[in-house]
């Protein structure tokens, strides 16, 4: 161990105080990997490990990587002269534990404190960071995902997991993200955003209004730029709660709540829920205007030779009823247009009581599942337009220009 030599490569973490919760799961491997990169940017990391990580890992390597003493006990007097665990939780700037293990997840969602990194974890009031690891039917399974949900209504940061192949060899979702995707996690928590301190709701993918048991009308939204726009906003340090759709996406990275619906009318009342709360409501999801007057618990049977007719009602216009509030989030929609696209998406500006609307012309080849798109951004007094360039990126420069009206206007 050559501590006072070891010279970073970046100090763009330098100063950073990481404690680093190491739980038992073959990933644990990468965790060392992780220690390293931290400090190659210049971070002070301190590991914890439970009494399982050190079936897959010693406690001599994680010391020798990170320069530190490993803590391990509540009851280790040697670590605790180093420096007791009350004082640790202070010391500590973030936690990130890497691999959490099923287990990690279920003691932390119901506040256990029965050994060390439980008890550092319910101690500390630094940001909290969850590296999930584990086999992937256990990943569905649903009290690990009440324990998900849970945590993440907390404000606990769940990252991960990835798909993949897994060391046992199954395939799915349940693989630890990569040390380098955990390290620019951290990174990117320390940089001040333009969003830093924001509550923002985005909504995105389509609606399904079910006719009968197994058919729907739907649209074609495939909800990649409202990902998107939440993972930018995530990035820009917004707390940011996605409202989705059906689709198959996974959560990005740094998004605190998701909750999945089905059909407009749940859109309507989980946005609602989750904008009681907001500071920004960004609409990228493609609501269905229309639900079936009558939907069939049981599939219809076709009548040969008959026409057939479907009554179709209104939908309730979220945007709409959120500008009708006494004290409306600040209020961002979408308009995906095939022609005229300023004209038809300034009418809606000022219709649905928006503060900003972000319009794009869809077509045979644009918009939907395409990888990029070009947006148009109207407010009342204002545009901009954000050329052509792939979803995540325009969702970075129109977080920038949400950012900045925002300040403009509520501030
Ligand atoms: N929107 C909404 N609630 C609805 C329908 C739409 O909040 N019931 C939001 C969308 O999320 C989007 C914006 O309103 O941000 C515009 O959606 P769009 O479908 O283009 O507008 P409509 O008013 O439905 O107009 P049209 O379909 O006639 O173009």
């Amino acid at each position: 161990m050559s501590e006072l030599t070891y010279m970073p490569l970046d100090t763009s973490l330098s100063q950073r105080r990481i404690l680093l919760g190491v739980s038992g799961g073959i990933a644990a491997y990468k965790s060392c990997e992780l220690v390293r990169r931290l400090r190659d940017l210049g971070a002070q990391v301190r590991v914890v490990m439970t009494e399982s990580a050190r079936h897959f890992v010693g406690t001599t390597t994680f010391q020798a990587l990170s320069g530190q003493i490993v803590h391990t006990s509540l009851w280790d007097t040697q670590a605790e002269a180093a420096m007791g665990h009350i004082e640790l939780a202070r010391w500590a700037q973030r936690i990130l534990v890497a691999p959490a293990s099923a287990d990690v997840l279920a003691r932390l969602a119901h506040g256990h404190a029965d050994d060390l990194l439980s008890t550092l974890c319910l101690v500390s009031t630094a940001p909290l960071y969850l590296a999930a690891a584990m086999n992937q039917q256990m990943w569905a399974h649903a009290a690990v995902q009440a324990n998900v949900n849970t945590l993440r209504a907390r404000g606990v940061h769940v990252l991960g997991p990835a798909e993949g192949g897994q060391a046992c060899g199954e395939i799915g979702a349940g693989r630890m993200l990569e040390p380098q995707v955990l390290r620019d996690v951290l990174v990117s928590s320390f940089a001040e955003g333009a969003l830093t301190d924001l509550r923002v709701v985005v909504s995105a993918g389509p609606t399904f209004e079910d006719i009968d048991a197994v058919r729907f009308i739907g649209n074609r939204s495939s909800g990649k730029m409202g990902f998107s726009v939440a993972q930018a906003a995530a990035e820009a340090g917004a707390q940011v709660s996605l409202v989705a759709g059906p689709v198959s996406l996974p959560t990005p990275v740094g998004v605190v709540q998701r909750v999945d619906v089905r059909s407009a009318e749940q859109m309507h009342s989980a946005v609602l829920d989750a904008c009681a709360q907001a500071d920004i409501y960004i609409a990228a999801a493609a609501v269905g205007d229309y639900r079936p007057l009558a939907r069939s618990d049981c599939k219809l049977k076709k009548k040969s030779g008959a026409e057939v007719e479907l009554t179709l009602t209104e939908n309730p216009d979220i945007l709409a009823s959120l500008a009708a509030q006494p004290k409306p989030p600040f209020l961002v929609g979408f308009a995906a247009e095939t022609h005229d696209v300023e004209n038809y998406a300034r009418v809606k500006l000022k219709c649905k009581g928006m503060d900003m609307i972000v319009a794009n012309q869809v077509g045979e080849r644009l918009g939907f599942d395409a990888p990029d798109n070009a947006l148009n951004l109207y407010w009342a007094d204002g545009s901009m337009e954000l050329p052509r360039n792939d979803k995540l990126n325009l969702a970075r420069q129109l977080i920038v220009q949400v950012a900045a009206r925002y300040q403009m206007v509520r501030t």
